[in-house]
């Protein structure tokens, strides 16, 4: 670490007891009432209870009798040999845990193999935005989704916070890949064993000084309605942005843009009645769940940081200010000034005017000529931080936790 970030952890280190209770009392904290119906949702009906207090019934006392019997690395060391959608379950699992696994590894019944082959093509088609979205959109704005960030951050990965990041990009790259959930990919594996680890979180964190003190009166985290929260950070924002960019996406497409994120919660552990039907119905819960609740914290300004860190890798640094202004562009100035973004004089206007004209051209919209020159740099710039984005998510188990961050 060097000696500029390892002093403002530090400072954030210091202030953060003081505005953790800050934060708590805060009006961003305040949730709207629950009113999403559930005849909105995949499952067309269900009893409608308020999902801040629902957690997964299934997982969660699995994982908290793993970790209560000592087992923890007896079952990673299990689930490392676990890797394709159509693999059995591997040997050396305990009984109520290999259980637990073949019933949350089934799809759904309404798991549509036309719908996910859709999203395929949609993410072969425009995988350049829906990469520099889910890096440079969703995974920034989750810093600013204050239970996630101090989640994470009292969680035991928060100690390594890069390697975090990576695990996390290994999602939104399983969620893209052409196979996802076909025999040969490994969505499923992916999601279940993220099922698992949310699971162990659960019973974990809340013996976590740091989390305790700062999680606001919540007392189990990851509630069905904070995974809700996420999703929306990464679907339907996704969605959102690529309309604001005019980039066209036909019916199929969209539908199976959300199909497979509709089936990746449900493997997630979300109840079907909690799982947005339609786009209408995923933008209104959002509205009513995520965007109320974006606010500062210091825990994650400091995982900003380490974000744009790895951006900076990509070139010395150099990137840094274009990507900063591209993640203002993206997620807007409130969001920007809520993780501790950069203004970028020479860079905003320049993304601002370049990139619809950019997206115009790659879509066959309008000739070339019409480009800036510029243009090509923030293009270059963001396939740069695609691929990387990708690459640090490839190779990478997921762990169940058997213990918090060290205090
Ligand atoms: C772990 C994805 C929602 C907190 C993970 C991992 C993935 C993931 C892939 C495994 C990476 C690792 O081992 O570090 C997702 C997705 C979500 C979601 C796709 C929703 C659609 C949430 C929410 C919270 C949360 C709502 C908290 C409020 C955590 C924590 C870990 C974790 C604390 C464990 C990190 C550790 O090992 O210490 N998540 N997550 N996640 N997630 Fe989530």
């Amino acid at each position: 670490m060097d000696e500029l970030s390892r002093r403002k952890m530090l400072i954030t280190g210091g202030a953060l007891g003081a505005l953790g209770a800050l934060g708590a009392a805060s009006p961003a904290h305040a949730r709207a009432l629950w009113t999403w119906a559930p005849s909105g949702s995949v499952a067309g009906k269900g009893a409608g209870l308020d999902p801040e207090w629902v957690w997964d019934e299934q997982a969660d006392p699995v994982l908290a009798a793993v970790i209560e019997r000592g087992q923890v690395a007896q079952v990673n060391q299990a689930l490392r040999q676990w890797t394709r959608n159509d693999q059995p379950l591997p040997s050396g699992l305990p009984a109520d845990v290999r259980d637990f696994m073949e019933s949350a590894r089934r799809l759904p019944s309404w798991a549509d193999p036309g719908k996910l082959a859709a999203a395929a093509r949609f993410t072969t088609k425009k995988g350049i935005y829906t990469g520099a979205l889910y890096g440079l959109g969703s995974g920034l704005m989750s810093t600013a989704i204050p239970r996630e960030a101090r989640a994470v951050y009292y969680s035991k990965g928060g100690a390594d916070m890069k390697d975090r990041i990576a695990k996390t990009a290994q999602l939104g790259y399983d969620v893209g890949d052409l196979d996802a959930y076909k025999p040969s990919g490994g969505m499923i594996v992916t999601a279940v064993k993220t099922r698992m680890v949310h699971a162990a979180v659960r019973h974990l964190l809340p013996q976590s000084p740091g989390w305790d003190r700062t999680s606001g009166g919540q007392t189990i985290p990851i509630s069905q309605a904070d995974v809700m929260v996420t999703w929306h950070s990464l679907a339907t924002f996704v969605m959102r942005k690529l309309k604001d960019w005019r980039v066209p996406v036909t019916t199929a497409e969209s539908e199976g843009f959300l199909h497979v994120w509709q089936v990746t919660a449900h493997i997630l552990g979300v109840l079907d009645e909690y799982i947005p039907a339609s786009w209408a119905e995923a933008e209104a819960q959002s509205r009513q769940v995520l965007d109320p609740v974006l606010a500062s914290t210091p825990e994650g300004n400091e995982l900003t940081d380490v974000l744009l860190d790895i951006v900076a890798e990509l070139d010395a640094g150099l990137t840094r200010p274009l990507i900063n202004a591209f993640a203002r562009y993206t997620l807007g100035d409130r969001t920007g000034d809520l993780i501790g973004l950069d203004r970028e004089p020479f860079w905003q206007p320049l993304i601002s005017g370049a990139w619809p004209l950019l997206v115009a051209f790659r879509e066959g919209l309008i000739p070339l000529p019409l480009i800036p020159q510029a243009a090509w740099t923030v293009e270059e710039a963001l396939r740069k931080f695609v691929l990387l984005y990708l690459s640090e998510g490839r190779g990478i188990n997921i762990e169940i936790p058997d213990a918090n961050r060290p205090s």
